[in-house]
C-alpha cells in the first residue's frame, strides 16, 4: 500500500522545533496542529508561527485546523504556501466554498471529522477534497488511546472513496502506534498521523520506518 506517515509536532520539543523537524525528515509530511481553545480545549500556535516553521522545515506541511471560524482563517495557511490545509466539517459554515478557495490558493484540501461525526452527509462532496481526515481520538491532545469505535467509519469512508472515483487520501489521526496502524490500514486508511509514538521514540526515523512497514504489510 502507498502509505504516508505524518508525524505531529504537537509531541515535539517546543523549544527545539527546528531540530525536531530535521529529525523527522524521512517522513512524508509534517502534521501541524493549530488549536484555538474554542473548537478544542487546548491552544497551540497560529499563522505567524506556522509561517516561520515552514522556513526551517525539510518537509511539506499538513496543517490540521482545530479552530472555530475555519472559513475566515484557513485560506491564510494556503496563501502562505502550506501544501495541505485541513479544516473541520463541524467548524466550517460553507465547506464546499472553503474547499474551493483553498484549492484556488494552490493547497491540497482536507476535511476532518470528529469521532462522532458521520461521514455519510459529506459523501457527495468528496470530489471537492484531496484528503478526508477521520479523527481516531477526540481532537485536542496528543497521547490519547485510539478509539476502536471509529473503525467502521474508516471502512465506510474507504469504500465510498473507492466507489466515487475521486483521488483522495484517507487520513487517520490520534493514537496511532505500531499496533493500531495495522487495524486502521486494514480498514482502508492510507495516511497516518503519529505524534507521541514517533516523538516518544529514541530513534525517530526508525519509528517512522517501523510504522510504514506495519502499514505496508496490510
Ligand atoms: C490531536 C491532534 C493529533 C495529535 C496526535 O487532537 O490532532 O494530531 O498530535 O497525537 P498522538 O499520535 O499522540 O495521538
Ligand atoms: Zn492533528
Amino acid at each position: 500500500m502507498d502509505c504516508h506517515i505524518h508525524p505531529s509536532i504537537l509531541s515535539a520539543d517546543f523549544a527545539n522545533f527546528e531540530r525536531d523537524l530535521q529529525r523527522i525528515s524521512s517522513a512524508d509530511a509534517v502534521h501541524v496542529d493549530v488549536m484555538d481553545n474554542h473548537f478544542v480545549p487546548n491552544l497551540s500556535w497560529g499563522p505567524a508561527v506556522v509561517k516561520r516553521l515552514r522556513e526551517v522545515s525539510p518537509l511539506p506541511f499538513d496543517v490540521h485546523l482545530m479552530i472555530e471560524d475555519a472559513d475566515r482563517w484557513a485560506p491564510e495557511y494556503a496563501q502562505m504556501g502550506c501544501e495541505s490545509v485541513t479544516f473541520h466539517a463541524e467548524a466550517a459554515q460553507a465547506p464546499i466554498r472553503l474547499a474551493r478557495s483553498l484549492r484556488a490558493e494552490g493547497a491540497q484540501t482536507g476535511m476532518a471529522l470528529r469521532p462522532a461525526t458521520a461521514v455519510e452527509p459529506y459523501l457527495d462532496m468528496l470530489s471537492e477534497l484531496d484528503m478526508l481526515l477521520i479523527m481516531t481520538v477526540e481532537p485536542g491532545f496528543g497521547g490519547q488511546a485510539f478509539l476502536e469505535v471509529t473503525l467502521p467509519k474508516i471502512r465506510r469512508a474507504a469504500e465510498a472513496i473507492a466507489g466515487s472515483g475521486a483521488q483522495l487520501r484517507l487520513q487517520v489521526d490520534g493514537g496511532i502506534t505500531e499496533e493500531t496502524i495495522v487495524r486502521a490500514a486494514e480498514a482502508g486508511a492510507d495516511t497516518f498521523v503519529a505524534g507521541s509514538s514517533v516523538f516518544g521514540a529514541e530513534d525517530l526515523s526508525a519509528a517512522i520506518s517501523a510504522l510504514r512497514e506495519k502499514a505496508r504489510t496490510v
